[in-house]
């Protein structure tokens, strides 16, 4: 690499394309792919890098000044609120927010070799809400010039830049973020250092539901006698709807937020929330969809496709007798299906697998509270499912929403060697899901649809269905 790319150094870059970040991507000095933090494609800019990876030509680099504005700008890249390097596209207007993830789920289509049926419109389903739509917030607690700052590291450093003001996050949860980080900055609130590993206050997870009713959960490193009544009393003032204040303790020093371990300080620990017909009940750990709105769409919809009558053994067609939803959370897709099934007349069955006890826990009273017979939960490893001495009967579809890192190989195999009829495939990762989908279009499965919804606007993330029948 030529020493025109160096830490320190100053060049100007064309921004030509996105990468899987959203980050705006161009060609520096000597072929080098430049990634620029705050710039959209189509601009021109002259950056300082800042850093250099030592195993490929790339670089990263930060806007000096912008030679050429794109006409999509809506706003400084480095306005409050818009630091966090969450939402690279927070300031890139909805119409070329819309053309770019249309264009990224052509490749997920190219990549699988496309579905069988036509792609129907719109390719990707629009959230109603392009800011506010987040309904919970995850804060790195820290202290800078004796304030309490609440936010998020700033990409690749170990600073935490304060995310009050987010754009993206519902107003609820914002107005509780300031009001706990006005009630810690007094000098009583030790706040956990992560360099040094000392402190006592890490992260603060709020929920809001869609009653405005709020959840925090304060992450500490170890259980001490705090004067919390005091912060509680002063929560309550500030938070209008506060439910519960519970505290999750979290001595392990890695990356991981929460441990489940809890203690609860004051209120309820859970929260009620409802996405369309499924009244969920979530603790401040457990996983919750953060777009209320566009889960409830992409619900009915994965409902829908995995429970479409099958061909049956004697020519007729039946929705399937049982099906898994496998990765089930707090049940909220379990639910759908289970509504959708009695309130079509079937009799199909379905079983939710999770493996957060707690959620699972959860899950189960909600579905009985809602008067769901037709459904139930189990707690375990989904991967393991088909690998057990007792499986059981075999479902008729299969669905499967893993975390980004997607579903382990032997799952897949295990669903094509059972000849399961149908898959019903939610991501949110574009990469393992492409990863995954080979394996089961390989063992037989064929792609019927692949449908994109906009889940989290202002980033370059979509959610995906894909529909797969043998
Ligand atoms: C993307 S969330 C989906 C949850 C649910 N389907 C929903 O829409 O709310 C993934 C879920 O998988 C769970 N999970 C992760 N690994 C798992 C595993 N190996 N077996 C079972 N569940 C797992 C997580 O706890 C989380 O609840």
């Amino acid at each position: 690499m030529t020493d025109d790319i160096a830490k320190g150094k100053q060049c100007t870059v064309v921004l030509d394309r996105y990468g899987a970040d959203g980050v705006a991507v161009g060609t520096g000095p000597d072929g080098v792919e430049v990634h620029v933090a705050g710039a959209l494609q189509g601009e021109r800019a002259v950056v300082e890098i800042e850093h250099v990876s030592q195993h490929r030509r790339q670089a990263w680099g930060r806007i000096i000044t912008l030679a050429e504005v794109s006409a999509h700008r809506t706003r400084d890249h480095d306005a409050p609120g818009h630091r966090c390097g969450g939402c690279s596209w927070a300031h890139l207007d909805e119409v070329a927010q819309r053309e770019a993830k249309e264009a990224r789920l052509q490749e997920v289509v190219d990549a699988c070799g496309g579905p069988a049926r036509p792609m129907t419109s719109p390719l990707v389903v629009p959230s109603p809400r392009m800011g506010g739509y987040r309904n919970r917030g995850k804060y790195v607690l820290a202290r800078k010039h004796g304030q309490v700052v609440l936010g998020a590291y700033r990409p690749r450093s170990h600073e935490v830049g304060s995310t009050l003001g987010c754009p993206v996050i519902a107003p609820a949860v914002d107005e509780t973020a300031r009001a706990l980080a006005s009630l810690m900055a007094h000098r009583k609130w030790s706040i956990y250092d992560e360099r040094q590993g000392r402190g006592l206050l890490r992260y603060a997870g709020i929920r809001v539901n869609h009653r405005r009713e709020v959840l925090v959960t304060l992450v500490v490193s170890r259980l001490v006698d705090r004067p919390w009544k005091t912060l509680v009393k002063g929560l309550r003032r500030q938070v209008e709807g506060l439910v519960g204040l519970t505290l999750d303790v979290n001595p392990d020093p890695g990356n991981v937020l929460f441990s489940g371990e809890t203690e609860q300080i004051w209120g309820s620990s859970e929260l009620v929330d409802r996405y369309g017909s499924a009244v969920v009940r979530l603790t401040g750990q457990g996983f919750g969809q953060v777009n209320r709105d566009v889960a409830t769409v992409m619900y009915e919809h994965a409902a829908r496709a995995t429970l479409a009558p099958l061909p049956g053994r004697a020519g007729s067609s039946e929705p399937p007798a049982l099906v898994w939803d496998l990765f089930s959370g707090a049940g909220a897709l379990t639910q759908t299906l289970a509504r959708l099934a009695s309130e079509s007349g079937g009799s199909s069955d379905i079983l939710g697998v999770e493996r957060d006890g707690a959620a699972v826990h959860l899950a189960d009273g909600a579905a009985r509270s809602a008067g769901l017979t037709n459904c139930h939960f189990q707690v375990g490893d989904a991967n393991d499912l088909l690998f057990g001495d007792d499986q059981g009967d075999l479902p008729e579809a299969v669905v499967l929403n893993p975390p980004r890192t997607g579903c382990r190989s032997a799952l897949l195999s295990a669903l094509v060697a059972q000849r399961i009829p149908r898959v019903v495939y939610v991501s949110c990762s574009a990469e393992t899901l492409i990863r995954d989908l080979a394996i089961l279009q390989k063992g037989g499965l064929h792609l019927q649809t692949l449908q994109a919804f906009d889940m989290l606007p202002m980033t370059p993330h979509l959610e995906f269905v894909a529909v797969l029948e043998r």
